[in-house]
């Protein structure tokens, strides 16, 4: 008998979406729905790169002020005319960037243009339960929500995506995401590059065959999350952007389902991480390369100051040593940990003005107590293959846990300082997010992370990993809290629990 929930999602369509999938052209050579393993190697995307690089347009949010966005299908040109059919938010791919203050008014309607159920959530944003995307809190086909709340948190890079129980994973991969920047005004006093030197980059992992997207993961495809051919660059297969010889400050979103990607510039050169999910470091920090998973953010500096006149390349570097994925998923797409190329920037002649200059520290962040032995600790066990044999299994679980939307799993204590610590005893990573807060690592088995320091509404559990979390929630009412693999997290892996 096939498991609930992989049976429930096997067998929705792109049809009912309004969408073509397979038999438009969207398939593999393996032909479409339920891969299973040894497939041969997915071909390359055929999309030609180069495109110019696209940002996506602001909407600026404040007192007063209220943003729409509507979600519908439409057609998205992937680089070079190819065009494929997509989800999007108005039209755009990323979707608008929203942009909003610590502090001010939240006040953002949804309008639902797809042919099924969906939602928003504020990914990173303390915002109510019931202004949250909880994924039982859906807004139906033609309906509406608005959303108000006030911002509290810190300035940094946040974004949002459709959160519906079992419905994100295909939704959120067919376009619909956007960034959400929380943005104080005080960039340009810290020293930091800000207007045309400021770009928000959504990378994601997409499988791209005759140049349309594809989506219909079968059976491995569960286990690992679906695996693609390609990492776009906001909705493009490598583009170009012409910028100034001058620090750039990138924002880095993985917006990808299941792939971990790794940032890098391609000749190996050094750049700094300055910021995390949760907003800046206390101080840039140098790396040749960042791990980001799936829901992570990352803000770097790049100095381009010496480089008027050349192409430099920005790739996702491969990587070893995250776990599993010795196949790329039911198709044979990349494993995990595959290089790919992302972008290029073509930087313009020498500059007159100023270039800009890697500023030395930011605001101390405020540490939680690293002793906390007086406080709870809740264990989160991170199983997989639970009754090896794949057709019969529920491929992920948390201390044994499917998700029930009806079932409340544990309740947590308003305001205290808690110990999350998530053992991973799978051979897949996990990238785990929590809802409602933001959180700061206490400890790692593993080698440490650059993002560590910073703070994280997700962080990346290795396989065979322990990872220790310190937080405590401001508000109360129900959460969530779920691997950010979408495939695992429509697929069970996510617990809810209420803060009282
Ligand atoms: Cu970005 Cu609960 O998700
Ligand atoms: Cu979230
Ligand atoms: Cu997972």
């Amino acid at each position: 008998m096939l498991n609930r929930r992989t049976f429930a999602l096997g067998s929705t369509s792109l049809a009912a979406l309004g969408l073509s999938g397979c038999g438009g052209g969207g398939c593999n050579s393996n032909g479409c729905g339920e891969g299973m393993m040894g497939s041969e190697p997915l071909a390359p995307p055929n999309v030609p790169g180069g495109a110019a690089l696209t940002l996506a347009a602001p909407i600026e949010l404040g007192t007063g002020t209220h943003g729409e966005i509507s979600a519908a299908p439409g057609s998205y040109d992937l680089g070079g005319g190819s065009r494929s059919g997509a989800l999007l938010f108005n039209q755009q791919w990323p979707g608008p960037t929203l942009r909003v203050a610590p502090g001010a008014t939240f006040d953002v309607t949804l309008r639902n243009g797809i042919a099924e159920a969906t939602n928003v959530h504020w990914h990173g944003l303390v915002a109510p339960p019931s202004m949250d995307g909880h994924p039982m809190d859906v807004v139906a086909a033609a309906a509406e929500k608005r959303h108000t709340f006030v911002v509290d948190n810190r300035a940094g890079t946040y974004w949002y995506h459709p959160h519906p129980d079992r419905r994100t994973a295909r939704q959120a991969y067919l376009g619909l995401a956007g960034f959400l920047l929380v943005d104080d005004g005080r960039d340009a006093a810290r020293g930091l590059p800000t207007g045309q030197r400021d770009l928000a980059l959504l990378l994601a992992d997409k499988r791209i065959g005759q140049g349309v997207l594809d989506y219909s993961p079968g059976m491995l495809d569960w286990a690992t999350g679906w695996l693609g051919n390609a990492v776009l660059v906001n909705g493009k297969v490598s583009p170009v952007a012409t910028v100034e010889p001058a620090v750039l400050r990138l924002r880095l979103l993985n917006g990808s389902n299941a792939r971990i990607l790794n940032p890098a510039l391609s000749d190996g050169r050094m750049f700094w991480l300055i910021g995390t999910d949760g907003g800046l470091l206390d101080a840039p920090v140098a790396v040749r390369s960042v791990l980001l998973a799936p829901g992570e953010r990352v803000e770097v500096l790049l100095d381009l100051t010496r480089d008027g006149g050349t192409s430099v390349g920005f790739v996702s570097a491969p990587f070893s040593g995250a776990g599993s994925s010795m196949m790329g998923g039911g198709s044979g797409a990349p494993a995990q940990g595959a290089g790919f190329d992302l972008m290029h920037f073509n930087v313009s002649a020498p500059l007159a003005g100023n270039a800009g200059l890697i500023p030395t520290t930011f605001a101390p962040i405020v540490r939680h107590d690293p002793n906390l032995a007086a406080q709870r600790t809740r264990v989160f066990e991170l199983t997989g293959m639970h009754g090896m044999g794949g057709m019969n299994s529920a491929w992920h679980h948390i201390n044994g846990l499917l998700y029930d939307g009806a079932r409340i799993d544990f309740i947590v204590p308003l305001a205290q300082l808690e110990r999350w610590q998530f053992v991973n005893r799978s051979d897949e990573p996990h990238p785990m997010h929590v809802h409602g807060t933001q959180f700061q690592v206490l400890s790692r088995s593993g080698a440490t992370l650059p993002t560590d320091p910073g703070w994280k509404d997700t962080v990346l559990v290795r396989s065979q990993e322990t990872v220790q979390v310190g937080l405590r929630f401001g508000i109360a009412g129900t959460f969530v809290l779920h691997c950010h693999n979408l495939e695992h997290e429509d697929n069970g892996m996510m617990l809810n629990f209420t803060v009282v």
